[in-house]
């Protein structure tokens, strides 16, 4: 009897272990070989961690938030694009932090990218993000009013990249030219200075993480010292900040629904790489977007990206060009306040300074 009953409780806990085990999304493309697109100095070349706020989220400048929606892979049914919704999430949000915030936000169809970056990126069986911001080199990435998220692996052809429908007789016709943005570089970014440091001077960034322990999560900032196996889902790196108690964490949009979560989003302790988080990021910079239909894109200045950065001299770009700090100052808000005290500890400084080379 008591075997029984063992039995049954074990046989309960492996279905709940099934039920909450994620299942791999990370997948890069058969013959597919990872590279990156590097023309402007690396944030990392030129800001100090000293100059990093405690606090930082793009979704909270002074009040106002600069990321794009929420979204949700799950629906209409199950679909293992964790990367490209990563991917897109991070580089719609630094469009509009380009963009200062005006306007409409640019929302980029996912959709599209499954239909039609499979063997560069993935698919809903898997991919990778940084596969995303390579196709979004050397293609158009269509608004989301283009071709909405149906969660399905669809053929690349005109149809699936933009369409319209006129009548209720199933009639179907593509659109072009149609609204889109493009990928001027991409590459890496691993550990956490080097994580806020792109984050702080470019805008969110998509990592891979073991989101098994994610599955029980409902809110707070999650604390998660044991080893994790191995990266199985994509989550974008909005910012960090420091609870009361002094923990240090990372604020993390996930794209699970907003019933999921703090809204759709987490906290995880930060510096530790819990869950991986800090062992693979992937970071797009916006090539150009369209602001005004059959008009020319709209190409961002020069830094943070572009020829008259890279042709800067080597530490031209400083702390003040930073988007962060950028924003921030907009908004009223002294960017290095924080910083400047900490600097003004001599050892500490010495220490961070020592970091930066
Ligand atoms: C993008 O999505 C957001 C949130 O749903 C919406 O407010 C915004 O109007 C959308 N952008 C466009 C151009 O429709
Ligand atoms: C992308 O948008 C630009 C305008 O911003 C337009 O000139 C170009 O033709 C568009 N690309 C495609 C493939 O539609």
């Amino acid at each position: 009897m008591r075997a029984t009953v063992a039995a049954v409780a074990l046989a309960a806990a492996i279905t709940l272990c099934l039920a909450h085990k994620q299942r791999n999304e990370i997948f890069v493309p058969e013959g597919e070989h990872i590279k990156e697109v590097i023309t402007s100095p690396m944030p990392h070349t030129y800001l100090r961690s000293v100059d990093l706020p405690a606090n930082f989220r793009w979704d909270d400048i002074a009040g106002r938030s600069l990321v794009t929606k929420n979204l949700n892979q799950h629906i209409p049914q199950y679909c293992g694009s964790c990367w490209a919704h990563g991917a897109l999430s991070s580089l719609g949000d630094r469009i509009k932090i380009l963009r200062g915030g005006a306007g409409l936000d640019i929302n980029l169809s996912v959709q599209v990218i499954l239909n039609c970056a499979t063997a560069t990126a993935g698919s809903c069986h898997g991919g990778f993000a940084k596969g995303v911001f390579e196709w979004g080199t050397e293609n158009a990435i269509p608004f989301d009013t283009c071709q909405q998220y149906k969660a399905r692996d669809e053929k690349c052809e005109p149809l699936n990249v933009c369409r319209t429908c006129w009548t209720f007789d199933d009639t179907c016709i593509p659109v072009a030219p149609y609204p889109n943005a493009t990928v001027a570089e991409f590459g890496d970014a691993v550990g956490e200075r080097a994580i806020m440091k792109e984050v702080f001077a470019r805008g969110p960034i998509a990592c891979d993480i073991d989101a098994d322990p994610l599955h029980e999560y409902t809110g707070g900032v999650l604390d998660w010292p044991q080893k994790s196996p191995g990266t199985n889902h994509v989550v974008s790196i909005v910012g960090w900040g420091v609870t009361d108690g002094g923990k240090k964490y990372w604020v993390v949009r996930n794209s699970w629904g907003e019933y999921w979560g703090e809204q759709g989003w987490f906290r995880l302790v930060r510096g530790e790489n819990q869950l991986l988080i800090e062992s693979n990021c992937a970071w797009g910079v916006p090539g150009a977007w369209t602001d005004v239909n059959s008009q020319t894109p709209v190409v961002p200045p020069p830094h943070p990206r572009g020829a008259a950065a890279s042709a800067a001299p080597r530490g031209a770009l400083t702390r003040e060009a930073a988007l962060g700090a950028v924003a921030l100052r907009s908004a009223g808000v002294d960017p290095f306040a924080d910083a400047d005290a900490r600097a003004a500890a001599p050892r500490q400084q010495q220490h961070e300074v020592a970091e930066v080379a």
